[in-house]
């Protein structure tokens, strides 16, 4: 891998620096979550729009050769700026699966000249199509329960054959509608001060993982902030490679996640 860089450590280091040290061909699976130019935190500001992507197509191309052959690649972003990127990963040969829409159940109050922004993306990449997708372990819940109540029982004449409800719910669609964790910190509707600025819902995190891995799988992410890939990643038994350049956020990363070993998630 690299004489510096060991398995399921939370390394403050800047993306560039982490990367050239992987071997490649090492990730099974890239959880990317990078800076989107919103101008909220110094490492979320950049020159210009032009400056914004040189960098974003820079991490890209360093990213792309850490992946195998068969894995997989999600990044987030705005919709306008994952618009960009995902024609620059089709540029480079990855091949596209899926624009995941996540609807975060928290609209951003204010905009009088147009609808207000509510939805981030996650655009869902693999390297060939022999990646792994574990689609029966991220099944949700059917949305209509008393037509599954009643399925269960004689099942649904469809197309002269009789289909019951999955036990475990229905296969995961593109859009998920999955609450913020801004929106679930607000007391009497005020937003509280978060460890980070934007950290990603664990269940989020958790669905990818279990879709896109298996266990003992190496799971990369070079925008870690306070470590929400890494500490699913070892609640599933996944090894991570991780690093934020933000040194606070890593020390937060790094205590969650001997908290989690601690309340017996087994990595060392
Ligand atoms: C959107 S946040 C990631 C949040 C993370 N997913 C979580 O749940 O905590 C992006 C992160 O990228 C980090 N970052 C920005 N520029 C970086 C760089 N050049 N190298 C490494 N990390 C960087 C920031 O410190 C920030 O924590």
């Amino acid at each position: 891998m690299s004489k510096d860089i060991a398995l399921n450590k939370i390394y403050q280091m800047d993306c560039f620096n982490f990367l050239e040290q992987l071997d490649n061909d090492i990730a099974d699976l890239a959880v990317i979550d990078p800076p989107y130019n919103m101008r909220k935190a110094n490492w979320d500001t950049f020159k210009s729009e032009n400056d914004f992507f040189n960098f974003t197509y820079a991490w890209i191309d360093e990213l792309i050769p850490k992946i195998k052959e068969n894995g997989s690649l999600y990044i987030f972003n705005t919709p306008y700026n994952s618009a960009f990127i995902l024609q620059y990963l089709v540029s480079q040969g990855l091949h596209f699966r899926n624009w995941i829409t996540w609807d975060k159940r928290d609209g951003m109050g204010g905009a009088k000249r147009r609808f207000s922004n509510g939805q981030e993306t996650v655009l869902f990449f693999t390297k060939n199509k022999k990646h792994v997708f574990n689609y029966n372990d991220v099944r949700v819940p059917y949305e209509s329960q008393e037509r599954i109540e009643h399925a269960k029982k004689k099942g649904i004449l469809k197309n002269g054959r009789r289909w019951f409800p999955n036990q475990k719910g229905r296969l995961c669609g593109e859009v998920w509608h999955i609450t913020s964790e801004r929106h679930k910190s607000k007391v009497n509707g005020k937003v509280q001060k978060l460890q980070h600025l934007t950290p990603k819902p664990i269940e989020m995190i958790e669905r990818i993982i279990k879709a896109s891995s298996n266990k003992e799988d190496i799971v990369l992410d070079c925008f870690a902030g306070i470590g929400t890939t890494a500490v699913v990643a070892q609640k599933l038994n996944r090894n991570f490679l991780c690093c934020d350049i933000e040194k606070d956020y890593v020390k937060i990363a790094r205590n969650k996640l001997s908290e989690a070993r601690k309340n017996g998630h087994k990595r060392a």
